[in-house]
């Protein structure tokens, strides 16, 4: 179905997913039982959730590898269902940015992601070239994806705001309003395990909080089934170059996470 992330057609392949977690859960319980710890009561409740934790990291796990538990192919998202999402934001015209705007800078990078970073909107470079971090800022942030052992291209760049607001101003309430709804859709089809927002604009348009970026960055928050976190924009770091050190840190507790190891050898 147009505008339907492509995973909705594998319902049939996931319930046999589905099935393999409830004989998993069932073992699990068995085997504390073998071991003495009978008292473990699943209540309704518990197991629902229990259920639904298990299933959402069975959906992650095995649709980011198009695999289900039991070695099915699961349809990833393509990027032809992200598509039809570009397709209407380049005819945006919803805020005042879509008349100053050369093009629209959609995101980039792997559909199946399991991190997806978010800035504020693009600059003079990513309006030129519309796609987004490609100017100084980006360099950089394409050496903070390096620094974690991973490419550009394993995971997926996005923005609050679509169009470059005039003079890099920060994007207004209304036009981040007018827009986020497409970033919405993006994150609801890839589907990330993890987000990063760079900056307090993102951090604080996506958590709905008026917190300064040191107070909302260095711990995981819980968004849209992700595990989230926020630290500093790249931009602020060439200024700031002495904040490298702590936005290093945000990054390593998202590698902790993640299970990927320091490329350079030192523990995480
Ligand atoms: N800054 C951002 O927040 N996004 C970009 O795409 C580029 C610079």
């Amino acid at each position: 179905m147009e505008g339907q992330p492509d995973r909705g057609t594998a319902r049939g392949v996931m319930s046999v997913a589905y099935i393999q977690a409830l004989r998993n859960l069932a073992l699990k319980l068995e085997t504390l039982k073998i071991h003495g710890h009978d008292k473990v009561a699943v209540t309704g409740d518990d197991w629902k959730n229990q259920m639904r934790a298990k299933l959402n990291e069975l959906n992650k796990k095995t649709a980011a590898k198009g695999k289900t538990s039991s070695g099915v192919a699961v349809a990833q998202v393509s990027d032809k269902s992200l598509d039809s999402i570009r397709a209407e934001v380049e005819n945006c015209q919803k805020c005042a940015l879509g008349k100053t705007r050369t093009n629209t800078v959609f995101g980039v990078g792997d559909p199946d992601a399991r991190l997806m970073f978010i800035g504020e909107g693009p600059g003079a470079a990513e309006d030129l070239q519309g796609e987004p971090f490609v100017g100084r800022a980006g360099k950089l942030l394409n050496d903070m994806i390096q620094a974690m052992g991973l490419k550009r291209s394993d995971v997926y760049i996005a923005n609050i705001v679509k169009c470059r607001p005039p003079g890099n101003r920060d994007p207004l309430p209304e036009e981040s309003a007018q827009c986020m709804p497409y970033l919405m859709r993006q994150l609801k089809m890839i589907r990330p395990e993890y987000v990063c927002a760079l900056g307090a604009v993102p951090a604080k348009n996506l958590l709905e909080r008026n917190e300064p970026i040191g107070k909302l960055r260095s711990s995981f928050h819980d968004f849209m089934g992700t595990q989230f976190m926020a630290t500093y924009h790249p931009s602020y770091l060439l200024r700031n170059p002495a904040a490298k050190a702590e936005s290093w840190k945000d990054l390593k507790m998202i590698m902790d996470k993640m299970g990927l190891k320091d490329p350079r050898g030192k523990n995480v």
